[in-house]
């Protein structure tokens, strides 16, 4: 059968005129529905772990835009979770974890074939999204790189400069090699399980990966990510790989290869010359709109949209924001943004 979802024949390498287009974090706190389903739900985690509810959210950005893909409503984080690392989330601040930083924190936790027992909800959810989204929509799973991962985990919150995590992994690499080794199974049944309930594409954040220098942004983020993506094409032939190793830089160049990914997503601290020429002859490649422009608006909107598909138009291409759209942006910005991309505007 001919392929017939924008997003999935531009992830095997099609040009298409028009790139298909999503937008990270495009169920989320911008949109009035998206706050109005959060509050029925109560707080953030209710909310990822009820299908109904999550699958609304999700749906939301589809029914209002038209996207090209839909992303799970869920978490990075709720895979620590699943491993048994508590997790809550400080209003107005973000995540908290309890920190697990030493062998015996490590050795407690959870078998990764426990991880089911607290992620069902996410994989109905999907379940729900495979029968109620439009034909043409694709559907993207997702789960946190191993190294991004870990940085919330040995630091049982967000950091600035992920320095608990890079003290770990200098002063104890047993331990912290050991946190990624787990993380990096988890992840592959984790991801494995979303495929079966109906993800069709499945994408892995590195949103730390730009603090890893020299020798150690190949080991701690690129090797555990081709793990996984090599693990999943094993058992699902033809899954479609996604990997965003988050402010990379000049190291976008040669990624595709060196995570065996589809599409290489890239963030706005690279131009999209520089990328249609050092990365995009590798594969398929997604970004790279600044997300400030969706609360500024405007020519320079449209401008820089304009001149972010030019550039990526003679090779496969999806269009997206370099990083998640904040809750500040304007709704009526991002309808601008499609316009012009689908040269409606
Ligand atoms: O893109 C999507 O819409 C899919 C759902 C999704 C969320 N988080 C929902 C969410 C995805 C793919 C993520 C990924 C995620 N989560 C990352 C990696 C991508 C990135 O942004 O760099 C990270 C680092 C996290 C961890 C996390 N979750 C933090 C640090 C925070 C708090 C910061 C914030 O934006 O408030 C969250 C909360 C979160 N995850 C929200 C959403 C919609 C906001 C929750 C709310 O409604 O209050």
């Amino acid at each position: 059968m001919t392929e017939t979802k924008a997003l999935l024949r531009a992830l095997a390498g099609e040009v298409l005129p028009t790139p298909p287009i999503w937008m990270m974090r495009q169920a989320g706190r911008y949109l009035p529905e998206y706050r109005e389903t959060r509050a029925q739900a109560g707080d953030f985690l209710s909310l990822c772990y009820a299908p109904d509810l999550a699958a609304e959210v999700t749906l939301q950005p589809i029914r209002r835009y038209g996207f090209d893909a839909a992303i799970l409503f869920a978490d990075i984080l709720l895979l620590p979770q699943a491993l048994g690392a508590k997790l809550w989330f400080e209003p107005g601040e973000g995540p908290r974890l309890d920190p697990v930083t030493t062998a015996e924190e490590l050795a407690a936790l959870r078998p990764t074939a426990a991880i089911h027992d607290t992620l069902g909800p996410v994989y109905d959810t999907l379940q729900i999204l495979t029968r109620e989204l439009p034909a043409e929509t694709a559907l993207i799973g997702f789960a946190g790189a191993p190294w991004t991962v870990a940085t919330y985990m040995i630091a049982g919150r967000g950091t600035p400069d992920q320095g608990p995590a890079h003290k770990l992994r200098v002063e104890d690499e047993a331990t912290f090699g050991g946190i990624i080794e787990r993380l990096t199974e988890a992840t592959v049944e984790y991801l494995s399980a979303q495929v079966e309930a109906g993800a069709e594409v499945v994408k892995l954040f590195d949103s730390w990966a730009g603090s890893l220098e020299g020798d150690s942004f190949e080991r701690w983020s690129l090797a555990p990510m081709r793990e996984i993506t090599a693990a999943l094409k094993a058992r699902h032939p033809g899954l479609p790989v996604i990997a965003f190793p988050r402010g990379a830089g000049t190291r976008f160049e040669g990624a595709h290869e060196a995570i065996g990914a589809d599409c290489i997503a890239l963030d706005d601290g690279v131009t999209a010359d520089w990328a249609a020429a050092h990365v995009q002859p590798a594969g398929c490649v997604q970004g790279n709109l600044a997300s400030r422009h969706m609360v500024t608006g405007g020519e320079a909107l449209v401008d820089e949209t304009k001149a972010i598909v030019k550039a990526f138009s003679k090779g496969p291409h999806i269009f997206n924001l370099g990083h998640g759209i904040t809750p500040d942006a304007d709704p009526e910005n991002v309808a601008l943004m499609i316009e012009t991309i689908r040269g409606t505007a």
